[in-house]
């Protein structure tokens, strides 16, 4: 059953078909609306629609029948297509829910073993994306006493795309109410997995007890996710308490949607679950959620909604990373966002189409220069248009050098170059030409310039028409060398 909040009043105000990144002033809520709905309707209409997908959130009462699951499985995969889902979410322990930790750990399977093998054909056979929510994994041959939590994502072609096994482990003890610890016989997750593209959107892949570490999810935000998931298997005391609350509060905070598929009921004399599987907007509100006992609903995901609740209160610019330190992934998980999300970035004045974009993050993106001062002379800008450097934040200082750091790693590989230059411009006196910080990396060769110092010099004059030290590029040039330079940051 689908239970649709009253999301449809706030969509009364259009879209728009470009969102922040094109422009500072988008960033304020929607001045001049109305306008657009007037003389782009048709257009914003087309746009609308491409950007809202159908999603399916199951809930199941697993038991330690494994065959039983999986027909529960199938049925409710089918079901969800067959409403139009485009991706299904499973819960926690789909495969099973075992009556101790060593059936638990007799039963698990690897990942290319049946029950997994099973799915794939059902992706392929519904012609749908599948989460997996969670499976027992067995652990390799030296940690055969445990297995891993393994959320795993099949596309509709049946590949394993990709897998993330759970980071934080449960380990609960509430007298008299609930006992469980799965450090006993599970391993932890090691890595955080950078989010998925999906056909509904980029997916974050968490589990279940992970939604009480926000940490987690702001990592992913960071790395572009715009929908995070929990399938779960939540106990009842701790689903009464604290379920509707956590997810509710992730969706909040990172505005992304929230997809938590869960089980239900009484799976053995020991373990129930709270179920309520339910899907959140970026807004908070609950958008569907299934009913008593086992079923699916669906739920429409809206990716130009989600861009303008974060257009609307940009809490990522906004973050005193100066007080409290970055949430940050590790340095080899980087952002997924690709610079395609937009048709153009704002640049001062000027509007660079994206095919001239290396990379993008969340607050700042990279692009090729029209009249490089060497080969590789590339741009870091922050997507908000500022002037001046002490107007940034700390989120975006901090975002802009990493971003700088990574780019300036592959345009140093890139062209053969150990060193390179870095530059800020900061107000027309020092040189910047172009209302809107902006850092230049220019990788540096022994002996490109007379003197080291030469290559200020040039710099300041070389968007000066008055003196052509470089002919200007043509964009297929730059496109082309964008495009070989992407390679560094996104596998296509
Ligand atoms: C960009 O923002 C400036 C003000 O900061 C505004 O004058 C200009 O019209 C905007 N450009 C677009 C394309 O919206
Ligand atoms: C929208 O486009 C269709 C054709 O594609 C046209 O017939 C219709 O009049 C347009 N509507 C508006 C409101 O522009
Ligand atoms: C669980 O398995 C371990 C070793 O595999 C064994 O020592 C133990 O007795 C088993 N426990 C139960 C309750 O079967
Ligand atoms: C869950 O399954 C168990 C075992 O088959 C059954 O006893 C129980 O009634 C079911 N509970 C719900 C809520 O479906």
């Amino acid at each position: 059953m689908t239970i649709f909040g009253h999301l449809h009043l706030l969509r009364v105000i259009p879209l728009r078909a470009v969102t922040f990144c094109i422009n500072n002033t988008m960033l304020s809520a929607s001045s001049s609306s109305a306008n657009l709905l007037i003389t782009h309707h048709n257009h914003t209409k087309a746009i609308d629609s491409s950007k809202k997908v159908l999603v399916g959130v199951c809930q199941m009462n697993a038991t330690s029948n494994k065959a039983d699951n999986l027909q529960t499985i199938l049925d409710l995969v089918a079901s969800a297509a067959g409403r139009g889902a485009q991706m299904v979410f499973l819960p926690e322990a789909c495969d099973y829910i075992g009556e101790s930790k060593n059936q638990s750990v007799e039963c698990s399977e690897p990942l290319d073993g049946n029950f997994i093998h099973q799915c794939q054909k059902a992706a392929i056979r519904n012609k749908v994306w599948l989460s997996i929510g969670g499976f027992h994994q067995k652990a390799p041959e030296q940690e055969k006493s445990k297995l891993l939590n393994t959320h795993v994502i099949i596309d509709l072609d049946g590949n394993v795309v990709a897998t993330y096994d759970k980071a934080h482990l449960f380990d609960l003890d509430i007298p008299g109410k609930v006992h469980l610890c799965e450090s006993d016989y599970v391993l932890p997750g090691k890595k955080i997995v950078s989010p998925v593209q999906t056909p509904v959107g980029r997916i974050g892949l968490l589990t279940c007890y992970d939604v009480r570490f926000p940490e987690i999810s702001l990592a992913l935000v960071q790395q572009g996710a715009q929908i995070i998931t929990y399938p779960s298997a939540f106990t009842q005391t701790t689903g009464m308490a604290h379920w509707e609350s956590l997810l509710r509060a992730r969706a909040i905070e990172t505005q992304c949607y929230v997809v938590a598929a869960a089980q239900t009921g009484k799976h053995n004399p020991k373990r129930s679950s709270y179920g309520h599987a339910m899907v959140v907007d970026p807004w908070g509100a609950i958008i569907a959620q299934c009913s008593e006992g086992t079923g699916v609903c669906v739920a429409e995901l809206d990716l130009e909604y989600l861009e303008r609740v974060r257009s609307e209160m940009p809490v990522r610019l906004h973050r005193r990373t100066d007080l409290y330190g970055r949430i940050a992934a590790p340095e080899s998980q980087i952002s997924t966002i690709p610079p395609d999300d937009c048709h153009s970035y704002q640049f001062g004045h000027l509007k660079i189409t994206s095919n001239q974009v290396i990379y993008r993050t969340l607050l700042s993106f990279a692009a090729v220069n029209i009249k490089p001062v060497v080969p590789g002379h590339v741009l870091v800008v922050p997507l908000r248009a500022t002037a001046q450097f002490s107007d940034l934040s700390p989120a975006e200082v901090t975002d802009l050098f990493l971003t700088a750091q990574r780019v300036g790693d592959a345009v140093k590989k890139h062209f053969g170059a150990t060193s390179s230059t870095l530059a800020i411009q900061d107000g027309p006196e020092a040189g910047q030409t172009v209302k809107h910080v902006h850092l230049h990396i220019l990788p540096r060769k022994q002996g490109d310039f007379k003197e080291n110092d030469d290559v200020y010099q040039q710099l300041e004059s070389h968007d000066q028409d008055w003196t052509p030290i470089t002919k200007l590029r043509t964009q297929e040039e730059m496109a082309e060398e964008a495009a070989h330079l992407r390679q560094y940051f996104y596998h296509s």
